[in-house]
């Protein structure tokens, strides 16, 4: 008797502690357990990385706000600290940049592989096969110590810009432009993207872009990478699973279904209609709402004011801006009328409006995306491998609730082949 009391109390500690009914919390073998279908307010692990408080919109990594890092930083700043956990020295930022630059260039076998790819690859696909194939040309692979794996974070962090515009120009046929070393991470891109040095403003602007996307905390992707590190898989093998996770629209992909979704609805006059038609069916309008956020997303708000700046550029082009503008209207208003509360435009709901004001493909944003992204993923590669924020490394191995036939352990009677009948239990 008293051992049930004490695994009720368990049972209602725990479920208290993850923010759950208690309804939800059972016992089994004695231990309290937690179901929770998408593990919605579950902390699986300890991180010195990034917080992020949703109900009010904030967001650091180690300890600096986002508004702060968009401000004074840069990107390659950025992933010195979300890689090394503080902000460099004059000479430390320094050595790192030149490490990074020193890494731009593909190997000429994964050129070759990256032009042989059939032209409609998904971009995504492209940068996942060729992160494995440059696992294989990494010469520290086998050395699995931390600041090898730094090493290798730098190489796969500076030659993904440089796989993102090969693909653009190889798929329209013409020549990866190879990198400059005289330019930033962010202008370098650019440049290798067009073959023409961009102007600092659109530089700085995708400077930031870079900074506010690299981090996200348990992410679906980030989760992904961490899943994959903590069976003590490679760097390499965590990130492309990660690549794969950021592939889908509801994650990473949603930047593209974003400027899908503002083609369709063509001009500003337009966006109620199709909000409502669109809400009343059911169906979800891209680049709004968030997992986490329950306010605006705060990434959102600093890319809501560069798509302001580069519309109102001379010769810019309002016209995206400005039917974002009439979608995020039309959807607050739907959404109020639903009542859903909570529901803002999300990260990939500016990025979509910037990256097409500085003329990046949609379906290169969750490439872009992906060239910042992976600083955020190695760092938390490296936390979990190391386990440097909890005591232990621990391989994830969370359990599902079986709802199958047997579910009692009692095993089904095996049918002989040739007494199977189809559409029926055998
Ligand atoms: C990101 C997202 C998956 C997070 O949602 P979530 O916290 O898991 O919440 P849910 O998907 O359970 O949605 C909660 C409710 O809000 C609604 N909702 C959330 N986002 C919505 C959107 N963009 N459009 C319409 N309805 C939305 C859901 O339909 C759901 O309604 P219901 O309770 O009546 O079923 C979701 O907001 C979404 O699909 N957004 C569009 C895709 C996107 O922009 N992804 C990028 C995220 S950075």
């Amino acid at each position: 008797m008293a051992k049930k009391t004490g695994v009720k109390k368990a049972v209602k500690h725990t479920a208290k502690k993850a923010g759950l009914p208690t309804a939800i919390a059972s016992v089994v073998s004695g231990f309290p357990m937690i179901k929770n279908v998408g593990l919605r307010q579950v902390h699986v692990a300890d991180t010195l990385i990034c917080n992020i408080d949703g109900n009010h919109g904030k967001l650091i990594y180690r300890g600096y706000s986002i508004e702060t890092l968009a401000e004074y930083s840069t990107f390659e700043e950025t992933a010195y600290l979300l890689l090394y956990g503080n902000l460099p020295t004059r000479e430390e930022l320094a050595a790192f940049t030149s490490a990074m630059k020193s890494e731009r260039t593909l190997p000429p076998d994964v050129l070759k592989s990256l032009i042989r790819m059939p032209r409609g690859t998904m971009p995504m696909d492209v940068l996942q096969a060729i992160t494995s194939t440059l696992a294989g040309h990494d010469p520290e692979i086998a050395n699995t110590t931390r600041e090898a794996s730094v090493r290798k974070a730098i190489r796969l962090l500076s030659k993904m810009s440089t796989v993102v515009a090969a693909w653009s120009r190889t798929r329209e046929g013409e020549e990866p432009i190879p990198p400059r070393d005289d330019l930033s991470h962010a202008a370098n891109f650019l440049f290798m993207l067009t073959g023409r040095e961009p102007d600092p403003e659109y530089a700085r602007v995708f400077d930031v872009n870079l900074i506010l996307q690299a981090e996200h905390q348990f992410n679906a992707s980030t989760f992904t990478c961490r899943v994959v590190a903590s069976t003590r898989a490679h760097l390499y093998a965590a990130v492309a699973a990660g690549i794969g996770a950021l592939s889908g629209a509801l994650h990473g992909g949603a930047s593209n279904e974003v400027i899908k979704m503002l083609r369709e609805i063509g001009s500003a006059d337009r966006a109620e209609e199709y909000v409502r038609t669109k809400l009343s069916s059911g169906d979800r309008v891209m680049g709004m709402g968030h997992a986490v956020y329950k306010t605006h997303d705060p990434r959102a708000l600093i890319l809501r004011d560069m798509a302001i700046r580069l519309a109102g550029r001379p010769g810019g082009d309002r016209r995206w801006f400005d039917l974002s503008q009439a979608v995020e209207k039309s959807a607050s208003e739907e959404f109020r009328k639903m009542g859903k509360h909570g529901i803002y435009p999300n990260v990939d709901f500016f990025t979509a409006v910037v990256n097409t004001a500085l003329g990046i493909a949609p379906d290169l944003h969750t490439p872009v995306f992906t060239m910042s992204r992976i600083s955020g993923w190695c760092a938390h590669i490296i936390e979990e491998r190391f386990a440097e924020a909890q005591p232990k490394p621990a391989i994830y191995r969370p359990l599902a609730h079986y709802i199958g036939p047997g579910s009692t352990m009692k095993s089904l009677p095996y049918v002989g082949i040739e007494k199977r009948r189809k559409g029926k239990e055998n």
